[in-house]
């Protein structure tokens, strides 16, 4: 094999990766904690910490330790057989969040296509064939073709045309139309599908007292009840999981993100009322490995011991509260939206873009979203140090930012 480019500019990558992605031009090489290394020898905090993913931070040594050792006595299986960290990972999944099973996956996206699978089953079996889904604007469920419907963006989904059928898309905190689509007999939703906290959209929470409202119409119009918590789940909202906020139970949980500590890794699980597969149904090759497995295993116990979830909590209103308080500076910061760690400042001036790139300079990750929202969801084990280097490095972004003249 002829050797390999020693990458050193983004322009390079550009010849050789598709070009998908709007990416920050900058390389990373490491990360330790709550804090990532470039090429050229820059420490930078992140504050998107893999986009919700290193709840941990980044290689954590619990983690490390746990899928080296089991990366030294087996990697791969295909779920042809049982393995033991796939089981053991389903009962500290169950425990967390409420009885029922598991199916493993790879991916945000997979554990969707496989919640909404087992969701057309069901329908099949117990709504004559009903299929319909519903769904929230502003919703992100994945880049498959059944997610982009699910996702109801045409920015994300109009090149991709046609996509499966079967998924309608409702106005967010409006209980009347999810009744009335619930109602309509010509096109029986067989299930509602929502994220307690929209993410990718720009961190909006779904109020308690409407997720409450969503179980009880589910339960009226025999509807299952998924909650995607790909994004707000394991602890990053407060509590284990963002649902237990509002006291519900869902009938499927759909994860991923920071299960594993970065390794790849999806899960989907099923309550009984929904539990319908039968050997054939669907499947993975990768889906539930045991090193990924091991490192969520890992990723539970510390997050367990450690309080990491109560910890979210507190740290992330001591954030908030710090960045309010740069609005009250002056800073064209209008609200801070979001739970635990999971936070977005809506600006009060389109200056997103510009923030981002001016906090890269200052030495943090943020994510802009549109023109008018920073996203931070960083890992839960940030502390004092970093919350004063996050906040001091975002006023100094957003003067930057304001001073540049953006218009108003
Ligand atoms: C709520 C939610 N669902 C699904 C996904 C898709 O996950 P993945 O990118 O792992 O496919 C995401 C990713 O951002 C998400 O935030």
């Amino acid at each position: 094999m002829a050797e390999l480019t020693q990458l050193s500019t983004p322009a390079q990558a550009d010849q050789v990766l598709l070009a998908n992605y709007n990416r920050v031009p900058v390389t990373l090489v490491r990360g330790q904690g709550c804090y990532v290394e470039t090429d050229d020898g820059r420490r930078l905090l992140d504050l998107l910490g893999g986009i919700a993913v290193n709840l941990l931070g980044h290689c954590h040594p619990e983690v490390v330790a746990a899928a080296t050792e089991q990366l030294q006595r087996l990697i791969h299986t295909s779920n042809l057989y049982f393995t033991e960290p796939q089981v053991q990972l389903a009962e500290a999944l169950i425990k967390t969040a409420f009885p029922g099973r598991v199916f493993f996956g790879n991916s945000g996206a997979e554990a969707n296509e496989a919640a909404i699978k087992v969701a057309r089953k069901w329908g099949q079996l117990n709504r004559n064939g009903a299929y319909h889904i519903l769904t929230l604007q502003g919703a992100f469920h994945g880049r498959t073709l059944a997610t982009l419907a699910a996702t109801g963006n045409a920015h994300y989904s109009d090149p991709f045309r046609p996509l499966p059928d079967g998924f309608r898309q409702l106005r967010k905190g409006d209980l009347g139309a999810v009744e009335a689509a619930l109602a309509d007999t010509e096109r029986p939703p067989i299930a509602v599908m929502v994220e307690p906290i929209q993410g990718e959209s720009g961190v909006f929470v779904l109020d308690d007292e409407y997720l409450r409202q969503l179980r009880t119409l589910c339960d009226r119009y025999q509807a299952l009840l998924i909650l995607d918590e790909i994004q707000s789940g394991m602890g990053r909202s407060g509590t284990m999981w963002a649902h237990q906020q509002a006291g519900i139970v869902p009938d499927i949980m759909t994860v991923a993100k920071g299960i594993a500590g970065g390794l790849p890794l999806g899960a989907v699980l099923v309550g009984k009322r929904a539990d319908v597969l039968t050997p054939g149904d669907h499947g993975s090759t990768f889906g539930g490995n045991p090193v990924a497995c091991t490192a969520a295993l890992a990723v539970f116990r510390v997050l367990e011991r450690d309080g990491l979830p109560a910890r979210a909590a507190s740290t992330g209103a001591l954030l908030r509260a710090r960045l309010m308080a740069l609005g009250e500076k002056g800073l064209p910061i209008a609200e801070v939206r979001g739970r635990g760690l999971l936070l977005g400042i809506g600006l009060s001036r389109p200056l997103a873009q510009e923030t981002a790139r001016a906090a890269l300079s200052a030495g943090l990750l943020i994510n802009p979203i549109g023109t008018s929202t920073i996203r931070l969801a960083p890992p839960l084990i940030m502390g004092e140090e970093e919350i004063e280097l996050a906040v001091s490095g975002i006023e100094r972004a957003l003067t930057q930012a304001q001073a540049a003249g953006a218009p108003s």
